[in-house]
């Protein structure tokens, strides 16, 4: 075997934290899963920071379906999916999100974000409402204090990595067992 289960967890955590100083690393956008009422629902957000402690730090707006979906999950639980092309790994992984909304967490995000990305939250209608045309979304001023703003907080409690070699495929899943990553490896 040329490579044990905790290198193959730092190459995840590795690539995993390279995506936070590069904004055209893969793992940058992140398609995230959570609990509709019958059907699961996923969509790309972008990862805003990665900590192999902490999670994945993430950005919405509290009027959307997946703030809805999550907020009305008794354990807030999501999954995340990770795919690197050219490095052939995918990383998933699953865990809980605590949601922030216009506390000192919100407010401090808030503070770093660009003007021209403040507009996604400041529309006058929620996210996901029918509007006549693209033109036909408002902007309201009064918005611009975040109130919509939502920091995502994705800690995870497994993750499952696959790495599709031309001569083995790798594949582990890793639980967190009191604060360590313990793993194993699986039939790919
Ligand atoms: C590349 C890319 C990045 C995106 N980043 C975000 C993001 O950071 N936050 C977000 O709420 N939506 C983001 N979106 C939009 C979501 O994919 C989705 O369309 C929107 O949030 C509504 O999802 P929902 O109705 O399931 O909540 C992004 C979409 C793309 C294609």
């Amino acid at each position: 075997m040329s490579i044990t289960l905790p290198e193959f967890w730092q190459l995840a955590v590795a690539e995993l934290t390279r995506a936070n100083a590069d904004r055209r690393h893969p793992f940058r956008n992140v398609v995230i899963a959570t609990c509709s009422i019958n059907i699961p629902g996923m969509r790309t957000v972008v990862m805003r920071k990665f900590d192999a402690g902490q999670g994945v730090l993430m950005y919405t707006d509290c009027r959307s379906q997946k703030f809805q979906d999550l907020q009305s999950h008794p354990e807030q639980a999501a999954s995340l999916l990770f795919w690197h092309p050219k490095k052939n790994l995918q990383v998933r992984m699953q865990g809980r999100v605590t949601l922030s909304v216009e506390d000192e967490i919100a407010k401090a995000h808030w503070l770093k974000v660009p003007p021209v990305s403040k507009r996604s939250y400041t529309t006058a209608q929620a996210p996901g409402t029918i509007i006549e045309n693209p033109e036909a979304v408002e902007h309201d001023a009064a918005l611009e204090d975040g109130k919509y703003f939502t920091v995502l907080h994705f800690q995870p409690h497994s993750a499952e990595l696959l790495q599709l070699n031309r001569e083995l495929h790798l594949r582990a899943i890793f639980h967190l067992e009191n604060e360590t990553w313990q793993g194993h490896w699986l039939v790919p």
